[in-house]
């Protein structure tokens, strides 16, 4: 850690180390913390270590959470809904909003189109995309939405494909894209517990049924339970059948280390606002160059040479200040490094995962190999699958344990809780988890 600024705020750190079950950092490193700086900069990550052996390494993790003011009072173990900004994405967002506020239009009228245009070139260069490909939206859903709703290339008869994982308004959104453009929904059920090779045999062999399928949503990271499918297999097998796929990236661009070009898809929308760390209020949607025919403009925009990807949405007047925040929140997630933390968010994991397996009263679901595993994940008390039934399992965890999670409805094998670390929870914490369901026996 840099030892020159001292620009960190004490307060902040007390909030922090006494938060819950919490990191313990010895006297030299809380000093040491003292002088963390409010910059991605002052984050020294070990040089020569694997991430996965930095995975669990306490005193690093305790460091990087350090840069995040934590709550006090509960293990908050549901980071799905959305990230917390780092301290430095704070400061630069408050900083953002003043300056747009001091400004107004003279700023927004004048420079915001090319700050827009930065911030979306900084996104594609993260995700290995190129300048152009990118364009900023308000979240994931619009992103999908856009591509869904504008996509041009049914013929009456087809049919569209989506699965029981897939994110819960997009299935609807699937079965409104159906009824509206005269095509047939099918909806494919992938197992509570899978892995790679299962997932994408069962893709193959719902491709090879439905011969006329033309259209297809596929999940990059399942929100019930952070099931990864094998995305660039899965749509590779349907490109050789014709078939066009919307990638969900929604909850994986953060949670997972990932370029683009790993997956092999045309077409995806992403979250900025969960595993980045921006400010709440930012997507983006990638359209690769060359692919935008089969998707139309933005209902009344116009683009005849179908080149244009910003042409696909019409945000309108939107949040500036987390627009403009956007390289700050990549600078530091890239300070820490993706390999580093999707490693340390799959240890998390498997800190509870592996003995909540053990447990006869505990069925885990997700991935059942190491491809197939996130951070992200969720379990049930075996045979209880109902609404009901999860829904009181949430609140006993969280009134007789304190430990907050959330209840995923959408899996044809019934509800859940969805258990999701973030970088700055401690193994301590997850071990409160642990205990907590040796107690639910
Ligand atoms: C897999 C998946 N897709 C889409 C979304 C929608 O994200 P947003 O509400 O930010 O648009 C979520 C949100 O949790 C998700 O988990």
């Amino acid at each position: 850690m840099s030892s020159e600024s001292s620009s960190f705020n004490r307060r902040s750190m007390l909030k922090t180390l006494t938060a819950g079950a919490v990191y313990s950092l010895a006297a030299s490193e809380l000093v040491q913390a003292k002088s963390l700086a409010n910059t991605p900069a002052s984050l020294q990550v070990p040089k020569g270590v694997t991430p996965e052996a930095l995975a669990k390494d306490e005193s690093f993790w305790a460091k990087v959470a350090l840069f995040y003011d934590k709550a006090e009072g509960i293990v908050n173990l549901e980071h799905g809904y959305w990230g917390k900004m780092s301290r430095p994405v704070q400061t630069a967002y408050l900083e953002n909003t003043e300056m747009v506020n001091t400004q107004l239009s003279y700023y927004a009228r004048k420079e915001y189109n090319q700050d827009l245009v930065d911030s979306a070139n900084k996104v594609a260069a993260a995700l290995g995309a190129n300048d152009g490909e990118v364009v900023l939206t308000r979240n994931a859903t619009e992103s999908i939405h856009n591509l869904l709703r504008q996509y041009n290339d049914f013929k009456p008869g087809e049919t569209v494909l989506f699965t029981d994982i897939d994110y819960p308004s997009f299935k609807e959104t699937m079965q409104w894209l159906a009824k509206s453009r005269d095509v047939e929904p099918v909806e494919v059920i992938i197992p509570p517990q899978a892995n790679q090779q299962q997932i994408l045999d069962l893709y193959i062999r719902a491709f090879d049924s439905n011969p006329k399928l033309k259209l297809m949503l596929l999940t990059h990271a399942s929100n019930q339970h952070g099931l990864i499918l094998p995305v660039a297999k899965i749509a590779d097998a349907a490109k050789q059948r014709g078939i066009d796929v919307v990638c969900d990236c929604a909850q994986s661009w953060g949670l997972l280390d990932f370029k683009i070009t790993d997956l092999n898809v045309d077409w995806a929308g992403f979250n900025l606002h969960k595993w980045i760390g921006s400010p709440v209020g930012v997507g983006a949607l990638y359209m690769k160059q060359g692919s935008l025919t089969k998707i139309s403009p933005y209902p009344g925009e116009t683009d005849p040479d179908n080149t244009l990807t910003y042409k696909r949405v019409h945000t309108a007047t939107t949040n500036f200040a987390a627009t403009l925040t956007v390289p700050t929140a990549i600078d530091f997630h890239q300070s820490i490094g993706p390999a580093n933390k999707d490693a340390r968010l799959r240890y998390l994991h498997s800190l509870w995962a592996t003995e909540a397996k053990k447990m006869p009263h505990i069925e885990v679901l997700g991935g059942s190999d190491a491809e197939s595993a996130s951070g992200m994940g969720a379990f049930r008390l075996t045979g209880k699958t109902s609404f009901e039934e999860v829904t009181q399992l949430q609140k006993r965890l969280e009134n007789e344990f304190g430990v907050f999670t959330v209840v995923r409805k959408g899996l044809a094998s019934g509800c859940c809780i969805r258990v999701t670390p973030q970088v700055f929870v401690s193994a301590a914490e997850i071990a409160t988890l642990t205990n907590a369901l040796r107690k639910l026996a």
